[in-house]
């Protein structure tokens, strides 16, 4: 019996970002926009897009090398794989059974979580109650997007907003009770599902050519209520994590928050008493990553040599469900 101190701890981070680089410069080519709105809106300088022929799990494989290189763990000795994606290679099988086999994997279950930019959380928390209840001793957890194969390139309110990349970490299991993953909380409102969606595509309104034709395969979203409610919800989960964990705000060294657009950040910030040294940003960089967003900053922030041992980090994302969580996590 593992007994109830049993936790899960992150061993390693790593993180891919394709090299091409879309600058607001680049987009004022190709749409009615200006690096000035978008860097005032938004924060965001400049994203990258994977190149075609390239699918979600080639930039997965090379954050997942990363992660397993960091902790000191071969692939072979995985026992889950768990990736957070709503832009998986196929359909099906799972982006996770692709990366599985690149990485082989052999030993280890692999399935997808798909709760949008939300979707590390989930699949974080889903592979700390695997290992805090003794079935798997480690996990490799994965958040990747290529929400640029989702965007509508005319759409100037969508595509300047998103990025693509790949972040990870790998978990493993510890008996002494002192830090890992101190909570985790998980929240949807399903009766938003279409502020925020991708139209056809699902079994709903499966791929036809007049579906392609009408540009229903690309992201529908009414930023402003997105907007208003994600500082809301984000701040109230935060909250509910650190509650759970016995954490107050000011013991904690280092908020990751869910990269969308620097103004949330600054907002959500402004509401939990938090400065914003103690924030990571890296929006400008990448523009919103979706499931990405999280573990790439988090893998950033630890190379950057921002979190210590001891440090007591929160982690936080809101997106399209709307489905949003977050995590409190001691290093
Ligand atoms: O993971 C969650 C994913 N989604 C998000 O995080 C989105 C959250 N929402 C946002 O980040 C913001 O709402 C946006 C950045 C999307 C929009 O910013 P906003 O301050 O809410 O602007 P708005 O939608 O109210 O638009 C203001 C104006 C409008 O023009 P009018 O109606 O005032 O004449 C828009 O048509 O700006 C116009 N506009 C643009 N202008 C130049 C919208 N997009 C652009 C653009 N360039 N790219």
């Amino acid at each position: 019996m593992s007994g109830a101190q049993r936790r899960s701890v992150i061993l390693g981070t790593g993180s891919e970002l394709p090299a091409k680089v879309v600058t607001n410069g680049d987009l004022e080519k190709m749409v009615d926009t200006s690096d000035e709105w978008i860097t005032v809106r938004t924060g965001i300088k400049e994203r990258r897009v994977l190149e075609e022929g390239k699918g979600n799990a080639d930039m997965a494989y090379h954050a997942a090398k990363r992660a397993l290189d960091d902790a000191g763990i071969k692939a072979k000795d995985l026992d889950a794989i768990i990736m957070a994606t709503c832009t998986a290679d196929y359909l099906m099988p799972s982006s996770a059974c692709v990366l599985e086999d690149m990485l082989e994997a052999r030993k280890a279950f692999s399935f997808d979580v798909n709760a949008a930019c939300s979707g590390f959380l989930n699949a974080l928390s889903v592979a700390d109650s695997f290992i805090r209840t003794g079935q798997i001793g480690n996990a490799l957890v994965v958040g990747s997007d290529a929400l640029s194969r989702l965007l509508n390139w005319q759409d100037r309110t969508t595509c300047i907003l998103f990025g693509d990349g790949a972040g990870a970490v790998v978990l493993g299991a510890s008996e002494n009770g002192h830090g890992g993953i101190l909570s985790t909380k998980l929240r949807t409102d399903g009766s938003y599902a279409k502020t925020l969606y991708v139209p056809a595509g699902g079994s709903l309104k499966p791929a036809r050519l007049e579906t392609v034709r009408n540009n229903e395969h690309t992201i529908t979203m009414n930023g402003k209520e997105v907007f208003k409610v994600a500082v809301r919800s984000m701040e109230e989960i935060s909250r509910q994590a650190l509650e759970e964990a016995g954490v107050k705000i000011e013991q904690v060294s280092l908020v990751i928050p869910h990269q969308a657009n620097r103004r949330i950040i600054v907002a959500l910030a402004d509401r939990l008493g938090i400065s914003m040294d103690k924030v990571v940003v890296n929006v400008e960089k990448y523009g919103n990553t979706s499931a990405a967003s999280v573990p790439v900053a988090l893998d950033e922030a630890r190379r950057q040599g921002r979190i210590h041992k001891g440090d007591i980090v929160l982690l936080n994302a809101f997106g399209a469900g709307f489905a949003w969580g977050a995590a409190v996590v001691q290093f």
